[in-house]
């Protein structure tokens, strides 16, 4: 295997990852990096020039093979993609919904992993679950973590059957976190503030308590800083933490997220 690591499509999460490779001094990117995207934006073909990888060269078996493409366009790309991969190869996929067996069959493979990241990913400041098969070494592990490693945060390896939950819960938590400043504004408007006051007051608002949670402090601990008792802030706790409050409610919503999830994959 002449080159160490290929990636199959450089859209948005593929084009994080092969930003965050040009800047790693040691691991599979430190040995040379093709690139196959059939659309390169001008900023990729830079950044691929830059960085010395190689566009589009001539598939050859590669160490580590990563999967970026989305997951309808698999099946069409399983032929292109057979030419990166050798029975020796570990292939790490990003793509929702498609298990491991069906990558190690595709591919006559025994070591795959399979990776779930989410949007904030695609400016590195994502968190990725991610699981593995039993043939993954641990040192092949390891660079799997660092091949990940751009989106953002790693989790894992995790049991295959959890990636659905981590799909309900980061995945397409971004969603609902966008949803919560979307809410915040709509509220505010209807108690009297103009539109933009009321985005522009909710979208700081969630950005920062982001930043706060950013340093590692736990939630919780945060919530009770804020809240004095009997003060106006426990008073809309009462209400988002009552028995028809937040809790149940994104318990219907991440099992409705893991049921579809579950759905998909098995389509
Ligand atoms: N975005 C998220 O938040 C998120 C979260 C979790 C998981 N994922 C997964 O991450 C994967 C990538 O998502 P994304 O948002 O980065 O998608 P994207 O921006 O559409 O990137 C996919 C890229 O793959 C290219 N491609 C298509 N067919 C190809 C082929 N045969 N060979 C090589 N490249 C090919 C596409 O080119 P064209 O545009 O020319 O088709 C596109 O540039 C998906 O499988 C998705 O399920 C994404």
């Amino acid at each position: 295997m002449s080159s160490s690591l290929v990636l199959i499509g450089a859209g948005r999460m593929g084009g994080a990852m092969a930003r965050g490779w040009a800047a790693q001094p040691s691991g599979p990117a430190s040995g040379g990096v093709s690139i196959v995207e059939p659309a390169p934006s001008d900023g990729l073909i830079e950044m691929v020039r830059l960085a010395r990888f190689q566009l589009n060269p001539k598939p050859q078996p590669s160490a580590f093979v990563v999967l970026a493409v989305k997951p309808q366009g698999f099946s069409a790309a399983c032929a292109d993609i057979a030419g990166w991969v050798g029975p020796d190869s570990v292939v790490i996929s990003i793509m929702a919904g498609v298990p491991m067996e069906r990558i190690a069959t595709a591919f006559g493979v025994s070591r795959v992993a399979r990776a779930m990241p989410n949007t904030p990913g695609a400016i590195g400041k994502g968190v990725t679950g991610y699981c593995r098969s039993e043939a993954v070494s641990s040192e092949n592990q390891a660079s799997i973590e660092g091949l990940l490693s751009p989106l953002g945060e790693v989790v894992g390896p995790l049991d295959e059957a959890l990636i659905d939950v981590v799909t309900a819960i980061s995945g397409s938590g971004p969603a609902y976190v966008f949803l919560l400043a979307e809410a915040l504004a709509a509220a505010g408007v209807r108690n009297g503030l103009d539109a933009d006051t009321a985005r522009i007051l909710a979208r700081a608002t969630v950005a920062g308590a982001g930043a706060l949670l950013e340093r590692g402090d736990d939630p919780a601990a945060l919530r009770r800083a804020v809240t004095s008792p009997g003060g106006t802030t426990a008073a809309a706790l009462s209400v988002l933490m009552g028995s028809e409050g937040l809790d149940p409610l994104l318990d219907k919503a991440v099992s409705a997220a893991i049921v579809r999830s579950r759905e998909l994959a098995a389509s």
